[in-house]
């Protein structure tokens, strides 16, 4: 439909990025490629009033299917349409973006122009593998544009930059040329890899991590990349090519991987699995818990305490990350100091129960041994019992509602707790 539109209109329309890269390397391979990010190119224009082309085309596409949101940034250029919980495809995106080379003074339909539009356009791409384009529109519908090389790339198995100062320009492409390795097995060429060497060598990672954040998109662009990094089932092998390149300073210049670290991120994986299956077993619903988001909470708190909340702050995460690290020295000072002496599990409880899930677990993989099983027996035993009793069975007993319900409903809490009580009648004659 859009490319019809774009026809009718004498424009060109390209499918760019991701998805042409996703569809080559799926050529030949058996299952369902699964697309949900569609990027789209419109250009070919020979009047001043085109720029708002990819609009227009999002405009034709949101009357054909009326279920989708449209958005529109920066001065009209490029439109985005949302389909959230499409039937097949759960939600999809498709951004049209319009060329932003300015309109020709002549017909466009001139292949050079043509040509030299869509290259520019791809030209300021990061990787070779993503600055592909599949012409949409005819004459030549389906043919694929590779100025870069990327084909010959995708072969390869290599990821490789576009131009020298892309990694100056973009930092978080670091991250970006990290994730694209990982996830498809590919390596990163080596030229490119001296690129990214001489960026952070620079001192790149300055406008990452300044006190005063003056690069807000920036820093939104390397949270979304280190969220996509440790959120996939690749986040350990990626983390620690981060790592060897010395790309972890764009988080901050002290965080380096270490045994400690790996050690922790490892033993917090089983901790997560461990309390989401105890969660489910006591048919209790989880805390918010995010896996990647305590991922990234625990590299943090690698560091040391006063960087935590500006670095949390940088990155833009939650709010309950960011005072969860603020005020994680703290916490964890005043457990490791009280729990030890705690023998009684009601005595655990009373210590523990002021602080959620996420904070526990972080407070655990930074305690010693000893400490760390109590939070655990804490977190998987003993956070949710209920006391034997509760406020309608006292109303039953004849108990009138009053301040000292609470009272009571604690007392019976400790006595189940602690094994005093062990059921119903032992409750009642507790009570008696
Ligand atoms: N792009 C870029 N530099 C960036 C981010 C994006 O050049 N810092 C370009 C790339 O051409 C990329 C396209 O914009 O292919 C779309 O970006 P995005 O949707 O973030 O990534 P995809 O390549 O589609 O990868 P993924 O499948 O992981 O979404």
């Amino acid at each position: 439909i859009a490319s019809q539109a774009a026809e009718k209109r004498g424009w060109h329309l390209y499918l760019v990025g991701g998805a042409v890269r996703d569809l080559l390397l799926a050529e030949g391979q058996t299952g369902t490629l699964m697309i949900n990010d569609i990027d789209l190119v419109v250009d070919g224009f020979h009047q001043a009033a085109d720029v708002g082309a990819g609009v227009e085309l999002a405009k034709v596409l949101q009357e054909v299917y009326q279920n989708a949101r449209l958005e529109i940034h920066g001065a009209f250029q490029t439109a985005a349409l949302l389909w959230h919980k499409h039937p097949e495809l759960n939600s999809l995106w498709v951004d049209i973006a319009t060329s932003r080379t300015e309109f020709y003074p002549y017909p466009a339909a001139n292949p050079e122009v043509e040509a030299s539009s869509i290259r520019q356009d791809l030209y300021r791409r990061d990787f070779t593998i993503n600055a592909m384009a599949l012409r949409l529109t005819s004459p030549r519908s389906g043919e694929l544009l590779d100025f870069f090389g990327g084909l010959l790339d995708l072969q390869a198995k290599e990821i490789r930059v576009l131009h020298p100062n892309s990694f100056i320009e973009d930092p978080t492409r670091i991250y970006r040329g990290v994730r694209f390795a990982v996830r498809f097995g590919f390596a990163i060429e080596q030229r490119t890899k001296e690129y990214i060497n001489y960026a952070i060598n620079s001192g790149v990672y300055d406008r990452t991590t300044q006190e005063n954040v003056k690069t807000p998109a920036l820093q939104t662009r390397l949270k979304t990349e280190l969220k996509h990094i440790v959120e996939a089932p690749y986040w350990q092998s990626a983390l620690q090519l981060l790592d060897d390149l010395g790309a972890l300073q764009c988080i901050h210049p002290t965080l380096k991987l270490d045994i400690y670290i790996l050690r922790e991120l490892r033993l917090l994986e089983k901790l997560i699995i461990i309390y989401l299956r105890s969660c489910e077993k006591q048919q209790i619903l989880h805390p918010f818990l995010h896996p990647w988001q305590m991922r990234l909470e625990l590299l943090i708190a690698h560091l040391e305490p006063q960087y935590r909340t500006k670095v949390a702050k940088n990155l833009q995460l939650a709010d309950d990350s960011i005072n969860r690290l603020k005020k994680l020295a703290e916490m964890q000072t005043e457990v490791i100091s009280l729990l030890p002496s705690c023998e009684l599990p009601s005595q655990i409880v009373h210590l523990l129960k002021k602080y959620d899930a996420p904070t526990l677990m972080l407070v655990a993989l930074k305690s010693p041994r000893q400490v760390r099983r109590k939070i655990w027996y804490y977190l998987t035993n003993l956070a949710n019992v209920q006391p034997l009793l509760n406020g309608n069975d006292l109303k039953q007993l004849g108990y009138k509602p009053s301040p000292i319900f609470k009272q009571i409903l604690d007392d019976l809490l400790t006595a189940t707790l602690d094994g005093t009580i062990k059921d119903e009648s032992e409750a009642r004659e507790f009570l008696a």
